[in-house]
């Protein structure tokens, strides 16, 4: 297991790009896969991650192929093409793919048999296997909601009228995905509006999707058994990835840096103002569209922060840049106090657990809550010097190597390896900017 040794050494300065959104490359791949003809991605995000849908769509019957650096190729089976996989599929670390993959095969009569890491084998598939159930088909699942799980997907799909429990775009896009094989309409209403990749590129392929916002509610309205045609994709570079650079330049006394490329979806831009409400120095240069998205380049400056208690953002827009946006706060002046992120606790680990434990490790003062968190910031460097348990998380890693730019002693992350889930370029773009980081082992 490589540990990774982040630690204070010089201003950021430079202009990179970071690579392909992560939500966006799952869903190229997986709707190429269910159009009729070819699609050609480029800027495909090629972690770990993403590698796994490829190959799962692969199992199922598409013709997955990678041309070169980011550029792929896919030949779809058509919506109701897809077949029953060989062999089990190992989703590796990735909710994302197994969630929303779950929804697709649901209205397939196929049966698929799923596993993942140990990560990945401890969050919850309720949320997705409950609807789809309703939809018609059927799981088998340790301890009812766990992988190793094998669904039995159905032949004569129930359109559904949804509205999940808890502000996830995973489960939304289940429940879309599944309608797509589905005759008649398939609703989806959330209380709280989250990514909208999905809706983006069906309606980029022809599908007839809807949005309706009313009473503060976004009704997504999708009609079944489409004919989907093939894309041609460009994938912005991932905001998600580009957070860490954001906040270590915000930190970083004298740092200068501009991330081109990159998407700016509204429903993602959540981190943008979170660390402007702090008093962050950014701005948004040459915004303009690609496939189908909002992308600009982004400059950013140090500028010392401020705690924020009262943050203006809703959490979903932001939801995976969390870690690293406490790791801001540690290193702000004064203390902020962040709420609503029971969510945080189900992702590729419990976010907020995690990170008090790595923040503490590290000298910095909290109170963790069921919901949330409270850091008291210390206007400078924190002491750092601790070792920080990573649980297979790449946020985690990814998080402590930006607060280890901003610590009197090193930080030690015991696992760096998680980071090739989504930005394997990430040490390697980092100490370009002049970031101090050293993998060992
Ligand atoms: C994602 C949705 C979010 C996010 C994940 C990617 C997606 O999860 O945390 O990294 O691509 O739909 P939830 O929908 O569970 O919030």
């Amino acid at each position: 297991m490589p540990s990774l040794n982040s630690f204070a050494k010089a201003p950021l300065s430079g202009s990179v790009r970071v690579p392909g959104d992560k939500s966006i490359s799952h869903r190229s791949l997986m709707l190429s896969a269910l159009a009729v003809g070819t699609s050609e991605i480029t800027g495909l995000l090629e972690g770990e991650d993403v590698l796994a849908t490829a190959e799962a769509m692969r199992a199922m019957g598409a013709v997955v192929e990678r041309l070169g650096d980011g550029h792929w190729r896919v030949n779809g089976v058509g919506v109701g093409g897809l077949k029953t996989p060989d062999d089990v599929i190992d989703m590796g670390n990735s909710g994302t793919s197994t969630r929303l993959l779950l929804g697709l095969i649901a209205s397939h009569p196929i049966t698929v048999t799923m596993t993942g890491d140990g990560s990945l084998r401890g969050r919850p598939m309720g949320r997705v296997t409950n609807p789809l159930s309703e939809v018609g088909a059927d799981f088998m699942a340790r301890d009812d909601k766990f992988l190793p799980l094998t669904v039995r997907g159905t032949a004569t799909p129930v359109p559904l009228d949804y509205t999940p429990p808890m502000a996830s775009a995973q489960v939304k896009s289940a429940v879309l995905l599944a309608g797509l094989n589905t005759p008649g309409t398939t609703i989806v209403r959330e209380k709280v509006a989250t990514r909208d990749h999905t809706e983006r590129m069906l309606t980029a392929m022809g599908a007839d999707v809807h949005v309706q916002e009313t009473g503060g509610d976004r009704i997504v309205t999708l009609t079944g058994q489409p004919e989907l045609k093939p894309i041609t994709l460009a994938v912005p570079g991932d905001i998600s990835s580009s957070a860490f650079l954001l906040v270590a330049a915000s930190i970083i006394p004298g740092s200068d840096i501009t991330v081109e490329n990159v998407g700016l979806n509204p429903l993602r831009t959540g981190v943008v103002d979170a660390l402007k409400a702090m008093g962050a120095d950014i701005e948004l240069l040459d915004q303009r569209t690609l496939g189908g998205e909002p992308v600009a380049d982004i400059r950013v400056r140090y500028t010392g922060l401020k705690g924020v208690t009262d943050l203006p953002v809703d959490p979903s827009t932001m939801i995976d840049e969390f870690p690293v946006l406490f790791c801001a706060a540690a290193v702000a002046e004064g203390t902020s106090r962040f709420s609503g992120l029971e969510e945080l606790r189900v992702k590729e680990s419990d976010r907020l657990a995690v990170m008090a434990a790595g923040l503490k490790a590290n000298g910095v003062e909290l109170t963790e809550f069921d919901d949330g968190i409270e850091i008291k910031g210390v206007g400078g460097k924190v002491p750092g010097g601790g070792t920080v348990a990573t649980h297979l998380d790449h946020r985690i890693a990814m998080a402590f190597s930006v607060l280890g730019q901003m610590t009197e002693k090193p930080v030690t992350i015991d696992d760096a390896s998680p980071i090739q889930t989504s930005f394997p370029s990430f040490t390697s773009l980092m100490t370009g900017l002049g970031a101090g980081l050293n993998i060992e082992g």
